[in-house]
């Protein structure tokens, strides 16, 4: 029987995302990302997907850890050499939310939706984290990583995620094809990607990724740092800032970069 590895490799060989992208595999690795900015060190080419089926050292976002059991969830990450600069790389990440929702939404047949800037959920729990890294050199940037993490068939979560992380498979009540969700992940990213460059801000994609906007013309607060405020989410503008409608009527333009925004009845 043929390992996960192989078969990967064989069904991307006849995929339309095989064409420009390529395809590195492991067992275990200490975490996808770290291997693709190692591979940004080397003369390895844009659209290189590392994917591993467990990782050691997994990493979330703000300094935390993520947890990458093997056997059942995907850990992906695409190297990327972008003209543009470091003051764009943020948009990416909202790049790889919307491709990544709508490859589950083919593959899976949920309805997955974005909490912005970069979360996906389902029935209001999180699926899918992305962390999305920078090496720069001087003038520009040497690489950047997106890195993806989606909770595929995994049935049991740590008591203290239990409120607010889901899986797939829980959602749909059965197995996901890892496999077929990767392909889609590598087609729909690298489709949206290349709109994205070409232009240099998220125009091509801002209209899809508002239709699936989770907390679109919902109340959330915005923990900014010089002073926490309560609106409602009205939608995105061309560089993926959050814009907020204040109770005065004002509309803020939130960074993602700088400030979380949280619903304020939950994780939502
Ligand atoms: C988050 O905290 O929401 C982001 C989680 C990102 C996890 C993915 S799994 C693949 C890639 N490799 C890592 O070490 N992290 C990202």
């Amino acid at each position: 029987m043929a390992s996960w590895k192989e078969e990967l490799q064989s069904r991307m060989e006849k995929h339309a995302a095989g064409k420009e992208t390529s395809l590195l595999c492991f067992d275990i690795i200490d975490s996808t990302n770290e291997e693709a900015k190692r591979q940004g060190m080397t003369d390895a080419p844009e659209g290189l997907f590392v994917v591993a089926d467990t990782q050691e050292k997994g990493r979330g976002r703000r300094g935390r850890s993520w947890e990458s059991p093997g056997g059942e969830n995907i850990y992906m990450s695409v190297l990327l050499r972008p003209s543009f600069g470091p003051e764009q790389a943020s948009m990416v990440t909202l790049v790889a939310a919307l491709s990544v929702a709508k490859a589950i939404r083919l593959i899976a047949g949920l309805p997955a939706m974005i909490k912005w800037p970069n979360d996906i959920v389902i029935d209001g729990k999180k699926a899918v984290g992305i962390l999305t890294e920078l090496t720069l050199k001087e003038g520009g940037i040497e690489s950047l990583v997106c890195g993806i993490g989606i909770n595929v068939n995994q049935k049991e979560f740590p008591e203290e995620l239990k409120q607010t992380a889901t899986s797939l498979c829980l959602e749909k009540g059965e197995q996901i094809d890892r496999t077929g969700l990767i392909l889609a992940v590598m087609k729909t990213f690298w489709e949206d990607y290349r709109a994205f460059s070409g232009r240099g801000d998220l125009s091509s994609i801002r209209e899809e990724y508002e239709a699936l906007l989770v907390n679109r013309d919902r109340q959330v607060r915005v923990l900014d740092p010089k002073g926490e405020y309560t609106g409602i989410a009205k939608g995105i503008n061309e560089k993926g800032e959050l814009l907020v409608e204040k109770e005065d009527g004002q509309v803020e333009a939130v960074y993602a970069g700088e400030v979380s925004v949280r619903g304020i009845y939950g994780y939502v």
